[in-house]
């Protein structure tokens, strides 16, 4: 089911997109003393991860992961490790006695993609050993013009993978190659939030909300799961 949040303004999306990110870290710690969070790349959730760095009190037992990552140098600034790295990590206060989050990147992408996906995979396993799938307390999307979210475009083999937990692509948006989280562990979210905006967008957020389609990759996280849709009247259908 997709629960649809419409803000006034791209701004309003991003704060809140950045207030239910808070709520799902306060939620996790008070229930398991620990927060899975996985973060969407691109463009949109910039500015929600700048919100973010100042509303969270601290970052005590919070892991960051990512959806999807691009085949290039960590530090390269197409790279969604850097993107989080310059809109949230760089304005995270620092506060003494409370360590900064986690970070995990998938380490050794732009060397050898699959080893990294493996490895990412069995990191995941390793340290959010809290089921099969693992379970992220909350999975940050974000919304491609074509319907794609992460790095799973429409009609890619990699949207029937059941298994594997991340695997490599070929994606329809550049840099092309990439390392994509797959369907079952993004559904298995106990939460799952997609942020969107801008009337680029629209097409998207109409097919989404149409059903399940192979074709639009971000209408399959609705298919026997929830997603909170957060976007801005300019996305928002007529
Ligand atoms: C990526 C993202 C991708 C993104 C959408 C929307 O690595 O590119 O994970 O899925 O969320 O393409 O991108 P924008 O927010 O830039 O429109």
């Amino acid at each position: 089911m997709i629960e649809l949040t419409v803000a006034d303004d791209e701004e309003a999306a991003a704060r809140t997109t950045a207030e239910r990110i808070v709520s799902a870290i306060g939620d996790a710690r008070t229930h398991r003393g620990v927060a899975h969070v996985a973060l969407a790349g691109g463009r949109t959730p910039a500015r929600a991860y700048e919100l973010l760095a100042g509303l969270v009190p601290n970052w005590d037992g919070v892991h960051l992961w990512f959806g999807d990552e691009r085949c290039v140098p960590l530090d390269d600034p197409e790279s969604n490790h850097a993107l989080v790295g310059r809109t949230l990590l760089a304005h995270i206060p620092a506060r003494p006695g409370h360590p900064p989050p986690q970070v995990h990147p998938v380490v050794g992408i732009a060397d050898d993609a699959a080893a990294a996906a493996e490895a990412y995979e069995h990191e995941l396993h390793t340290i959010v050993d809290n089921g099969d799938p693992p379970l992220f307390d909350l999975a940050l999307l974000g919304l491609g013009a074509d319907g794609h979210t992460a790095s799973l475009f429409p009609g890619d083999p990699a949207l029937s993978e059941q298994q594997r937990l991340c695997v490599t692509v070929h994606g329809a948006k550049p840099p092309f190659a990439r390392v994509t989280l797959t369907l079952p562990v993004l559904r298995a979210a106990r939460r799952t939030i997609v942020l969107t905006a801008g009337t680029g967008k629209a097409w998207a957020v109409g097919a989404m909300l149409a059903g399940p389609s192979d074709r639009v990759p971000a209408s399959l996280l609705a298919d026997g799961a929830d997603v909170e849709l957060i976007l801005d009247r300019a996305a928002a259908p007529v």
